[in-house]
C-alpha cells in the first residue's frame, strides 16, 4: 500500500465521498443506506492524492458478532494492497468477534486469502407486489408513532432472532424507515422495517416467531406501497421464500456469506427472515 495513504475514520459528512466512489465501482447512489451507515456504523477510509476517496469500509459491531461491508477500492488503485488494509483496520478493530460478510465476487479472493470461509448465502427477491393482503393483518405504524416500549420490544425481538442486540443499528434505521409493520398472536411478536433504498422500498430486517407471522408484516407494508418495487435480502431459501415468489417477487441475486471465528452468530436463524441489509445483516 502507498505510505503516503492514512486510513481514517469516516463520519456523516463524508456521505458524498462515499457516494462518488461506489459510482466510481458502478455501485448505485443509495444515500439512504450510507447515510445509516455512518450513523451507526464505523466507517474507515482514506483520500487519494485528488482529496477524494480512494477507499472505506463499514464495519458494524454487535456485542460478539461484526458485520463487514460497503468495502471499496476506487478502481484505479486497485490490487495496491488497499483493499487488504482497510479490511486489517476493521478486523483489528472487530477483536475478537466472529466476523461476518456478505462477499462479491471481486472481493472474495481477498476475504479467502484473510481466512473467511463461506457459511451460507443471502437471495435478494425483488419485484413488484401482485397479491392481495395476506389474511392475517399487521398493524402499520410510522416510526415517529413508535413508544419507546414498542421500540424496546422490537430490539429485543431482533436480538432473540440475530443472536446479538442491534439497539443502534434499528435506531437509526428507524430514523429513515417509511414504516414498521407489527403483528402479535400468542404473545409473540413479528415486525419488518421498510426503508427506501433509491427507487426501491427495501424491507428489512423481517423478524418473526411464525412463517403466517412474517408473512403479515411483510404484506401489510409491501401493502401500504402496492406501486413500488421491493427488495428483500432473506437468508435463508424456505417456505416464505416460496410465497415471496407466489405474490411476485423473483430472484434477483445469491450472495455467498463468509464467515471469520465461530461465535454464535446467527443463533436464531428460523427467526429471522430477512437482513436489514447485507452490510449490516
Ligand atoms: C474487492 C476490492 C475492495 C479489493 O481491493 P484491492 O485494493 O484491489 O485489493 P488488494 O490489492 O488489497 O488485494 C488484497 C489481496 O487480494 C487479492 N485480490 C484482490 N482482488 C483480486 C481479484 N479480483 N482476483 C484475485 N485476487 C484478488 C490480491 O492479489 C491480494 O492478495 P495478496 O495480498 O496475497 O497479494 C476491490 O476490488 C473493489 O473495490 N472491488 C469493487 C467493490 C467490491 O466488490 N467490494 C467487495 C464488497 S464485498
Amino acid at each position: 500500500m502507498d505510505g503516503s495513504a492514512q486510513i481514517r475514520r469516516l463520519d456523516r459528512a463524508d456521505v458524498d465521498h462515499c457516494l462518488r466512489l461506489a459510482l466510481d465501482r458502478g455501485w448505485a447512489c443509495e444515500r439512504t443506506k450510507w447515510n445509516v451507515l455512518l450513523d451507526v456504523g464505523e466507517g474507515w477510509g482514506f483520500d487519494d492524492r485528488d482529496g477524494e476517496l480512494g477507499g472505506a469500509v463499514i464495519l458494524m459491531r454487535y456485542d460478539d458478532v461484526a458485520f463487514i461491508g460497503m468495502l471499496l477500492v476506487r478502481a484505479r488503485l486497485g490490487r495496491r494492497g488497499f483493499g487488504r488494509a482497510l479490511m486489517a483496520v476493521a478486523l483489528e478493530r472487530a477483536g475478537p468477534a466472529t466476523v461476518l460478510l456478505y462477499a462479491t465476487a471481486e472481493g472474495r479472493p481477498l476475504y479467502e486469502r484473510l481466512g473467511f470461509t463461506e457459511h451460507a448465502a443471502a437471495t435478494t427477491y425483488e419485484g413488484r407486489w401482485q397479491s392481495k393482503m395476506p389474511a392475517k393483518t399487521a398493524q402499520c405504524f410510522t416510526p415517529a408513532q413508535l413508544s419507546a416500549g414498542l421500540f424496546d420490544q422490537l430490539v429485543a425481538a431482533d436480538a432473540q432472532a440475530f443472536g446479538s442486540r442491534r439497539e443502534s443499528l434499528m435506531r437509526g434505521l428507524l430514523r429513515r424507515a417509511s414504516g414498521v409493520a407489527v403483528h402479535r398472536a400468542n404473545n409473540n411478536l413479528s415486525f419488518a422495517i421498510a426503508w427506501r433504498n433509491i427507487d426501491i422500498v427495501h424491507i428489512g430486517p423481517v423478524v418473526a416467531d411464525t412463517e403466517s407471522g412474517a408473512l403479515a408484516v411483510v404484506g401489510a407494508l409491501a401493502g401500504q406501497g402496492r406501486m413500488a418495487r421491493i427488495r428483500i435480502d432473506v437468508p435463508e431459501v424456505g417456505p416464505f421464500t416460496g410465497w415471496l415468489s407466489a405474490v411476485g417477487l423473483h430472484v434477483t441475486d445469491r450472495t455467498p456469506l463468509m464467515r471469520r471465528g465461530y461465535g454464535n452468530a446467527f443463533a436464531g436463524l428460523s427467526k429471522f427472515y430477512a437482513l436489514a441489509m447485507q452490510a449490516t445483516g
